[in-house]
């Protein structure tokens, strides 16, 4: 089921797709951004309710100021270094946003173009974007898809891209959940595992350092069911820099398996994150500010959600340690992550 949602400021028209499961849950996505605009899952007797941070109107993710609510990032999710990088011997300059940091694709990322619809259904959408060569400082046109599906209390996230020349990927969903809906609370009301034993430290600037450092002895050993108000609120410099967590776990293992998972036991419900990715930003809101109204017109505070993004190495680019993120020619970039609720 599609809708007219909204306008971008140029007049172009902004579609929501809601699709349905066969247990009741409802997905809503944006073709702006490729974005997660509400999930709401079924809570029995006809009634459900919202898991995720979003805005009930066009204007909200169309500002400079939306905090990526759940957009599709890319095309470099996270974090390159100083904006530039290194590849087959040329230096590219890419757009800078936060400083002289790159964050999230920069400041035309993915998150802010009207992607087209290219296979549409009840239980699941397809969209693709084309960055041209250049795009936000880029090498090679990239084709990138997101296709998104819902069955029974699962929503999955695949995206592939394609290129015509050498160029770096990492393809993410910035969406935030609050799984005790809009008076649930949030990071505080949460307990979370993440299958990771080692986590990337950060400078300053929020880029990777380019070590790994193990979670044991550390407010990251999120390795058990963790709950995150004494965590968040640690003195250790990491958490002390970033007002939060807002890190990189290198998750163990490889192939589609768990990644974390998320608790709310107000409500007793969970979301259980899969992947295919080798590493999860856990990422607890510490930016909102309550200078943005989301659904229902309700400010968006500080750890109001929580972000756990599926991606690539930030940095990769720059970073010759950590796993390549280059995409060639011939090649096809993948993502998968699932998101399994439960109550
Ligand atoms: C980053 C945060 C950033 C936020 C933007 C997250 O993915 O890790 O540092 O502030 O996106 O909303």
């Amino acid at each position: 089921m599609d809708r007219q949602f909204g306008t971008m400021p140029g007049g172009e028209p902004v579609s929501a797709f809601t699709l349905s499961s066969d247990t009741g849950l409802q997905l809503t996505v944006l073709d702006l951004g490729a974005t997660v605009q509400s999930i709401r899952v079924p809570t029995g007797a006809g009634t459900s309710e919202e898991v995720v941070l979003g805005f009930d109107d066009a204007a909200g993710y169309t500002s400079p100021d939306n905090p990526y609510l759940g957009a599709s990032v890319g095309r470099y999710a996270n974090r390159i270094a100083e904006a530039s990088f290194e590849l087959d011997g040329q230096t590219y300059a890419v757009s800078a946003n936060e400083g002289p940091t790159s964050l999230h694709g920069g400041v035309e990322g993915f998150h802010a173009r009207v992607w087209a619809v290219v296979d549409s259904g009840s239980d699941r959408l397809t969209l693709q974007l084309v960055s041209v060569d250049g795009d936000q400082g880029f090498p090679g046109t990239l084709t990138a898809t997101a296709t998104y599906a819902v069955d029974g209390d699962a929503v999955t996230i695949d995206y592939e891209a394609t290129c015509d020349a050498p160029t770096v990927v990492s393809l993410t969903n910035h969406a935030y959940f609050a799984l005790g809906g809009s008076d649930g609370g949030g990071a505080d009301a949460h307990v979370l595992t993440v299958h990771a034993d080692e986590y990337l430290p950060v400078t300053p600037a929020s880029t990777p350092e380019g070590r790994t450092e193990p979670v044991s002895g550390t407010p990251f050993d999120l390795t058990t069911p963790t709950a995150l108000g004494p965590r968040v609120r640690s003195a250790h410099p990491q958490v002390a820099r970033v007002v939060g967590i807002d890190h990189t776990f290198v998750l163990r293992g490889t192939g589609v398996r768990p990644a974390a998972r998320l608790e709310h036991p107000g409500t007793g419900r969970a979301l259980e994150v899969e992947t295919d990715q080798p590493t999860i930003q856990v990422y607890t809101g510490n930016r909102l500010d309550g200078s943005l109204a989301g659904h229902e017109g309700r400010l968006l505070r500080q750890g109001d959600g929580i972000c756990l993004e599926t991606q690539r190495h930030p940095d990769a680019p720059n970073q010759p340690s950590f796993p390549s993120a280059v995409l060639r020619p011939g090649q096809t970039y993948r993502s998968h992550t699932r998101w399994t609720f439960s109550a």
